[in-house]
């Protein structure tokens, strides 16, 4: 096994970092990741305060391994996020990750209080304000990512250039990684670790629509597509990367989201689904550890 920063800051035992992905990455999923020995990132966008915190104690209640919690600001406004905050501060979770905002006012509060701060970022420029505001551990995120996008920049690009220019800070691979060939692949490139959504959506314990999971199944290599127009809950134009909803004509095809088990079924035949570039090597669900022991294996020597 390589040796990781970013493993080693966290207290786990190999660099395999799920991504939080809103509302699909709930307690079971957190936990499951985290046990397998990676670290699991509830998907805290969207989910009110008093929910965040009963999703944090769901996750102590079936792991006392290291986990984290991920928000972002920009979808419930600044109020819901000190909110959340203040739920993730009083709770002593152990990690938070965040992401689409400026956190050089929040990072130095998020350290002061012990808690290891990540911030995923999809730009050298972005790479070094966090890094400089006190980030922990940066997220180079590239654009083969699924979900919503930071920058434009493919992560063969990004990720060497922020590793080199960040000596002292981790930096994970985010965008494509689904196989310990993808890991290796980023090791080469500078990553410490690997941050993964689409693989994790694909497992039992995801929060996901099966309809959504089968829809990844039955993705291949060119069926994902960058966009910049709606998507649930976000500014207009922020860009996204999904399936498309192919199910005829219908308004939802143009919306990018993520299915969740409690939704109707309709949203997830209609809508454009969340999914990176990775998803045409994603074959079947599995449980959590089982991808988890899968990018594990791209840090053995
Ligand atoms: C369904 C889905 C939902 C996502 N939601 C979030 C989110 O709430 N917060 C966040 O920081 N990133 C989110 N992302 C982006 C991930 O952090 C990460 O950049 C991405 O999953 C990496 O690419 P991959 O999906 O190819 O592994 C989401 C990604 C997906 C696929």
């Amino acid at each position: 096994m390589t040796e990781s920063k970013a493993a080693a800051l966290c207290g786990i035992d190999t660099p395999v970092f799920q991504a939080g992905m809103a509302g699909l990455a709930g307690p079971d999923l957190v936990a499951a990741v985290s046990e397998a020995g990676g670290l699991g990132h509830l998907g805290g966008l969207r989910q009110p305060p008093s929910l965040l915190r009963q999703w944090i104690r769901m996750v102590r209640e079936r792991t006392n391994r290291p986990f984290g919690v991920n928000l972002v600001p920009a979808y419930g406004g600044p109020e819901v996020f000190e909110a959340q905050i203040q739920v993730v501060l009083e709770e002593k979770v152990p990690v938070l990750s965040l992401f689409y905002g400026d956190f050089t006012a929040l990072l130095p509060r998020i350290r002061a209080a012990g808690v290891i701060g990540m911030v995923q970022v999809g730009s050298l420029a972005e790479a070094r304000r966090a890094a400089a505001a006190g980030a922990h551990v940066v997220i180079a995120q590239g654009v083969e990512a699924g979900g919503h996008i930071r920058g434009r920049t493919p992560l063969c690009a990004l990720l060497p250039a922020v590793s080199a220019a960040l000596p002292d800070t981790p930096v994970l691979a985010a965008g494509g990684i689904v196989d310990a060939g993808s890991v290796r692949a980023a090791r080469c490139l500078g990553a410490d670790g690997v941050w993964a959504g689409t693989l994790f959506l694909a497992t039992e314990e995801s929060l996901a629509h099966e309809i959504y999971k089968q829809r990844l199944l039955r993705a291949g290599p060119d069926d994902t597509e960058f966009r910049t127009g709606y998507s649930f809950g976000w500014k207009y134009g922020t860009p996204h990367r999904v399936l498309p909803g192919r199910a005829g004509f219908n308004p939802l095809r143009l919306v990018g989201g993520g299915a969740r088990r409690q939704d109707d079924a309709s949203m997830a035949e209609k809508l454009s689904l969340y999914a990176g570039s990775g998803v045409g090597r994603i074959g079947d669900i599995r449980p959590a550890r089982d991808r988890v022991a899968a990018l594990a294996a791209g840090f053995e020597n």
